[in-house]
């Protein structure tokens, strides 16, 4: 026939539309939408359950040196198990430059770190943290010509961060060659000087975490950020903001016609910090990460960003420690201070349930808005699409069939990844994927399938979303 396998019955969900019919897989691809295909070798009935495309989850850290002792739990065997099993089809890690490195030298190192390894398929982030002046003329054009497209900056993180004369000499380069830069926004010296002053205190527990870094600071770089952006006229995306100040600024410069994109994540949905702790156990370094997560109020404006189009997209900033143990979250001992803790929480397999759960089951967000935040957006701004990102003809068969009306306590035994716990045990969800394929391939069933490496690299496009405006400026950038 001329199918390798229909999908039959499928309530297909785009980020436009959704309708009724079987999909046609040949060769990994869809190839037909219609009612009635026939001729396949194989079928699945998805039995008029919602398919959506796979998820892609465009922020996630995989075996990422972290330099400080700690080691991340999940590598890209159990981080793209543990995503496909969530329903995510596409994860876009990151490759970190060392300080007094080169990005080639990265580049190469994280395609080691992946060599026979993804269950699904991949890309690469840069994260620029030593832009001199051979990797702003060489390396970076070299590397955004070869699918490279997208890079991460720091305003914070003394091992990563840039200065804003830095940052201004990157955004520059991003728009001479059409990259799409993603901005982590929180202001360095003040985490430092608060940090000094609670520890001083004998403040140390987890909590205090949150404290080091209330929301001006996040505020006031944000708004920073955008600022350099402004000055040099090119698109950026603020990633994992957490709550009202810093959308504040966002929808701001959105109101004002500059391409300010923005991403959110399930900590700041359905975290506070209190998750931290409330009072002076360890427990609540489960939930460090950075920022940290608000409060109830801040949960809403975000949810409401989510539903209102302000956030491009919801990733899950999956940054796996385990809690215990001599290499996670007490690297520094059993009851560390929070200032030596990893920063991070992992969440790449339950992203796409808690928000079909919280969002499209209690009808906060439509099924369409669901596809546009965890995968079509991100393929845009990425340069994925429409290889990715969608349910269209000539697009990869990457696609996921949805359980619905669970009775379901997320239990961290129930998932894949290597990390010891999940910040959202005990939640109740009432969806998750029954099926998973990638490039037309089972990769969840009820059990993780496929073999180890089959997933493929993918060199990104110069996304569209990155294009700076036309020039109106005198400025000689
Ligand atoms: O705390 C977090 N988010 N850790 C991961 C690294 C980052 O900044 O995204
Ligand atoms: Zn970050
Ligand atoms: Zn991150
Ligand atoms: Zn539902």
């Amino acid at each position: 026939g001329p199918f390798d396998l229909i999908v039959r019955n499928a309530k297909a969900v785009t980020a436009a539309d959704v309708f009724t019919c079987d999909i046609g897989i040949r060769d990994g691809r869809i190839v037909a939408m219609a009612e009635g295909l026939e001729g396949a070798a194989r079928e699945i009935d998805a039995a008029g359950r919602h398919v959506t495309p796979g998820g892609i989850d465009s922020h996630i850290h995989l075996d990422q040196p972290t330099g400080d002792g700690s080691v991340m739990a999940d590598d890209f065997l159990s981080g793209t198990r543990s995503a496909a099993c969530g329903g995510t089809t596409t994860v876009i890690p990151f490759a970190c430059q060392q300080k007094g490195g080169t990005l080639r030298e990265a580049v190469d190192d994280y395609h080691r770190r992946a060599e026979g390894k993804p269950l699904i398929d991949y890309a690469f982030h840069l994260i620029v943290t030593d832009p001199t002046p051979e990797v702003l003329t060489t390396e970076l054009p070299q590397l955004i010509a070869e699918g490279y497209t997208s890079f991460k900056l720091y305003m914070t993180y003394d091992a990563l961060k840039l200065d804003d004369r830095q940052i201004l000499d990157t955004l520059s380069l991003a728009r001479r060659e059409g990259a799409m830069v993603m901005l982590h926004a929180e202001n360095r010296d003040c985490i430092a000087w608060l940090t000094e002053k609670l520890l001083a205190a004998g403040h140390t527990a987890p909590r205090f975490h949150a404290s080091s870094r209330p929301m001006l600071v996040e505020r006031e770089a944000t708004h920073r950020a955008i600022a350099l952006a402004e000055l040099i006229d090119v698109p950026i995306l603020i990633v994992h903001v957490s709550g009202r100040e810093a959308l504040e600024q966002i929808r701001r410069a959105q109101g004002l016609g500059l391409k300010i994109y923005a991403e959110t994540c399930p900590q700041y949905l359905f975290l506070t910090a209190d998750s931290l702790g409330c009072d002076e156990g360890f427990e609540g370094a489960k939930c460090i990460c950075s920022p940290p997560p608000r409060d109830a109020a801040n949960q809403q404006v975000i949810w409401d960003g989510l539903e209102n189009g302000s956030f491009a997209v919801l990733s899950s900033d999956h940054a796996p420690f385990r809690f215990d143990g001599p290499d996670g979250k007490r690297a520094h001992g059993v009851n560390a201070s929070f200032d030596q803790i990893a920063n991070g929480i992992p969440g790449v397999e339950t992203r796409m349930a808690l928000l079909w759960s919280e969002g499209v089951c209690t009808g906060r967000i439509t099924p369409q808005r669901f596809v546009d935040l965890t995968s079509t957006q991100a393929a845009r701004l990425y340069g994925l699409y429409p290889r990715k990102g969608t349910l269209a003809i000539g697009s990869d068969a990457d696609l996921v069939i949805w359980d619905e009306n669970l009775e379901l306590i997320l239990d961290n035994a129930m998932l894949h990844h290597n990390v010891d716990y999940t910040p959202y045990a005990g939640r109740r969800l009432t969806a998750w994927p029954a099926l998973t394929l990638s490039r037309g391939e089972v990769v969840w069933d009820g059990t993780p399938q496929g073999t180890l490496g089959r997933g493929q690299f993918l060199p990104c496009d110069r996304p569209a979303p990155a294009m700076a405006r036309r020039r109106h400026s005198e400025l000689p950038l």
